[in-house]
């Protein structure tokens, strides 16, 4: 049971990768970062190759997870390039992506053991089923986040504080040892939010006397120290700053100096009544039943609860700075699952509570599928530079300009499929296709280029436009248009479908409503 548990998280994580191969601006950094670390390799003589340095974006970020990840990959794509898996770049990013997706699943399924120890093997299944069947954190497990890169050793810490035996009364010293420093770590180097979770389960140790005063600082100053060196060593190398602490940077740009309000600020409570209820879809209710029959679960939902509470100060929400709430809220959900499934079946309390579980299970599943297919139609960028490199493929010479709403939908460097650099020290050519040809096309991301400009550039044979501006492009006769890349709108209710009533039509109910957003433009 426990290994089709292990794969079922496994696949999940990795079929969101392979229905999604692309990815946006949010995760372009680390993905980018992986992409230069894996190409030029992290010598001196490399750096100047380096993205970063083009498009620093508004804060530096560190380097530490790209790094581990480009390294983690390497052995995979050497493998998948000698059984041929590999035709293009694209598939490497394929591959990257997949790698993290199995750290992070491999994460949730050290978790569910956990769960099973302490809890129970039932709560353990639902536990594993809650996490697959919902959208948010497995879409994201395999996305090059710092926040994802975060979530795994967020959720090892969490393995360590709830592995112990059902009626242990406290965790073990060095578990919660562990616990704390691979936060204090994870703090320090990824995400600094993490440090609103590890103060409240501090405070709970302390004052449940788990823990002593004198072990949180030695703790602190210990693992604090020694990951304060690591990112400044890593990371001012990277970003050839001296000293550079990246977290610390943006925490200083973001919260003090409260530049993250002008990305939007909301209400206090848009965690509890919006984010939360969308990353925990039906687990949510079902945390409840479990906070309410389970002491234990108490306990366990008092920190990240602090932390919703803490993090809520912050003008500026979006869900990603607190999706590490969501495997304890999974572990509350599962507990009140299984205390709801396990009552008397003769009853009609009973056949109503277990009818109640599967269908909030069934309403995850199809909240996912809707929102897996809506996701998988809002990456036009990606879907344009596919069928871009698929169109011209034959050619030698192409200069094609990228707008910027192709750029942050897709159109990752790895995407530069006829463009060097090429990976010839982990593919060899004959294994490669696109090796091989070593063309060398030109992927041209200048922004703010005006129309005319473009049409001007003689170099530039084609671009790939908003709509908003190719009809501008269009009317000045230089330019053809060759193909149209939808994206996603909304989903719409197909009244015809309703009233013709059929049952076979039950999945046309709701269509998908997309409109044209890139267009690939040829010169004349
Ligand atoms: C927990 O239960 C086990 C077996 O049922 C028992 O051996 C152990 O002493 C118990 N521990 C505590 C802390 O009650
Ligand atoms: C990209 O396009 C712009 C605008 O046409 C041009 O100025 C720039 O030189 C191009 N970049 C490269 C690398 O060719």
């Amino acid at each position: 049971m426990s290994t089709i548990l292990d794969v079922l998280t496994l696949a999940i994580a990795s079929a969101h990768v392979v229905l999604a191969p692309y990815s946006k601006v949010e995760e372009s950094f680390n993905l980018h970062a992986t992409h230069d670390v894996l190409m030029y390799g992290v010598r001196p003589a490399s750096l100047p190759n380096y993205d970063h340095f083009v498009f620093p974006g508004a804060v530096p970020r560190t380097f530490v997870g790209s790094v581990l990840l480009a390294w983690l990959s390497q052995p995979l794509i050497r493998l998948a390039c000698l059984y041929h898996f590999v035709h293009d770049k694209s598939d490497l990013q394929v591959i990257v992506r997949l790698v993290l997706a199995t750290a992070n699943a491999l994460g949730f399924c050290l978790l569910r053991r956990a769960v099973s120890r302490r809890f129970g093997g039932p709560a353990s299944v639902l536990f594993t089923l809650l996490t697959c069947t919902q959208f948010h954190v497995p879409f994201w497990m395999g996305r090059t986040l710092p926040n994802t890169f975060a979530l795994l050793p967020v959720n090892l810490a969490l393995y360590l504080l709830v592995n112990r035996a059902s009626n242990s009364t406290r965790p073990s010293e060095s578990g919660l040892s562990a616990a704390m420093a691979l936060l204090t770590f994870t703090a320090v180097v990824f995400r600094a939010e993490i440090s609103l979770l590890l103060a409240p389960l501090v405070l709970q140790s302390l004052v449940c006397r788990h823990t002593t005063l004198g072990s949180v600082v030695k703790i602190g100053l210990v693992c604090g120290l020694s990951s304060i060196a690591l990112t400044i060593g890593v990371d001012s190398y990277f970003w050839q700053q001296w000293p550079l602490w990246p977290e610390f940077y943006g925490l200083y740009f973001n919260v003090l100096q409260g530049k993250s309000s002008e990305w939007g600020v909301s209400p206090f409570h848009v965690y509890f009544t919006a984010h939360l209820p969308k990353l925990l879809l039906s687990a949510l209710p079902l945390s409840l039943v479990g906070t309410l029959v389970d002491g234990r679960i108490q306990a366990l939902l008092l920190p990240p609860i602090a932390f919703l509470i803490l993090i809520s100060g912050l003008g500026h929400k979006e869900w990603r700075f607190v999706v590490y709430v969501v495997p304890l809220f999974n572990i509350a959900a599962a507990r009140g699952a299984t205390w709801l499934i396990s009552r008397r079946k003769g009853t009609l309390f009973g056949r109503l509570c277990f009818l109640s579980v599967a269908g909030l299970l069934a309403g995850n599943c199809l909240a996912t599928v809707f929102l897996t297919r809506a996701s998988m139609a809002n990456y036009p960028g990606g879907h344009a530079m596919a069928q871009f490199n698929e169109i011209y493929g034959t050619r030698d010479h192409v200069h094609v300009h990228i707008s910027n709403l192709a750029a942050q939908t897709g159109a990752s460097l790895f995407l530069h499929t006829n463009a060097p650099p090429y990976p010839t020290h982990l593919c060899s050519s004959h294994n490669f296709p696109s090796v091989a040809r070593q063309r060398h096309w030109v992927y041209n991301k200048t922004e703010h280029v005006a129309p005319s400009a473009l049409g001007a550039a003689h170099d530039v044979t084609h671009a790939i436009a908003e709509v908003a501006t190719a009809a501008e492009l269009e009317k000045t006769d230089v330019w053809t248009a060759v193909s149209i890349v939808d994206g996603f709108d909304r989903w719409q209710l197909n009244r015809e479908v309703l009233k013709g009533g059929l049952l076979d039509a039950a999945m046309r109910v709701v269509e998908m409503i997309r409109s044209p957003r890139l267009i690939i433009l040829e010169k004349r």
